[in-house]
């Protein structure tokens, strides 16, 4: 059985004071964390302060993005290394908006992978087709690619350690929701991609995630899918109450 994950990805949302907020109205929710990892992937500046308020309780904290180079004259990023010394347990990486706006490849996400998995960070890689290709037909071939290479070089036990986040472009932030057939059956796909290239176990043990206007309303269908072990969430993870319906959905 593959435990879920519920990740929540504020993107560019929310001051320390409202991080704040959001902290003390989910604060007081019981979370199994023997059912669940529940994640929030914060802004970099929110993440001491929520680290700090998360002690103690089942929430994991994440960041959005990491460099792969452990130091140097890079001007305005952040290494893994720095997450790891705020006590960050968490780094999305690849998302599509990284691919898109900050030119992120399939080769720079493969190297963030490895540098997140060496320090104990659990990375969340992204993979998901634009409309274009899914109208295409493209859309398995695209995901399984993204995958294929994300994972390079990776170990079965570092391939397990790693979590993917499926979202079709398309369906992020529009309301538009992939049908939790179409999801799994993509989910499905990336599945076999690890099972070709990584083997059973490590194809079995890794949890993917669906992302892409995930809800309250529609969680229960997409969890109850085969193959899709949890969500990766923008807008319904900004309030308290729904990310904490998205949590209570799992258990
Ligand atoms: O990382 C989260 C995804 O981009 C989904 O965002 O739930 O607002 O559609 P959304």
């Amino acid at each position: 059985m593959r435990k879920p994950v519920i990740a929540g990805n504020w993107k560019m949302f929310k001051t320390v004071e409202e991080a704040h907020d959001f902290w003390n109205a989910a604060s007081s929710a019981t979370i199994d964390a023997s059912k669940v990892d529940a994640v929030i992937c914060a802004p970099f500046l929110q993440l001491p302060a929520l680290v700090e308020a998360a002690k103690g309780s089942s929430i994991h904290i994440g960041a959005q993005n990491m460099h792969q180079e452990k130091e140097g004259a890079f001007t305005g990023e952040i290494s893994g290394d720095m997450l790891k010394d705020v006590g960050v347990t968490h780094v999305v990486i690849g998302h599509s908006e990284r691919r898109q706006y900050f030119n992120e490849t399939d080769e720079t996400v493969n190297l963030k992978t490895k540098a997140a998995l060496d320090l104990g960070l659990t990375p969340i890689v992204c993979v998901g087709e634009s409309l274009e290709q899914r109208e295409a037909g493209e859309t398995e071939t695209v995901v399984s690619k993204q995958v294929a290479e994300a994972f390079e070089g990776l170990t079965e036990s570092e391939v397990e350690k790693t979590v993917v986040a499926y979202e079709p472009i398309w369906a992020i932030g529009t309301g538009k929701t992939a049908t939790a057939d179409d999801a799994n059956q993509v989910c499905q796909a990336i599945r076999e991609t690890l099972l070709d290239l990584h083997g059973e176990e490590a194809a079995n043990a890794t949890r993917i995630l669906y992302g892409g206007s995930v809800k309250p309303a529609n969680i229960e269908e997409l969890l109850g899918k085969d193959d899709i072990d949890g969500a990766l969430v923008g807008g319904a993870s900004l309030e308290a109450d729904s990310f904490l319906q998205l949590v209570e959905a799992t258990q």
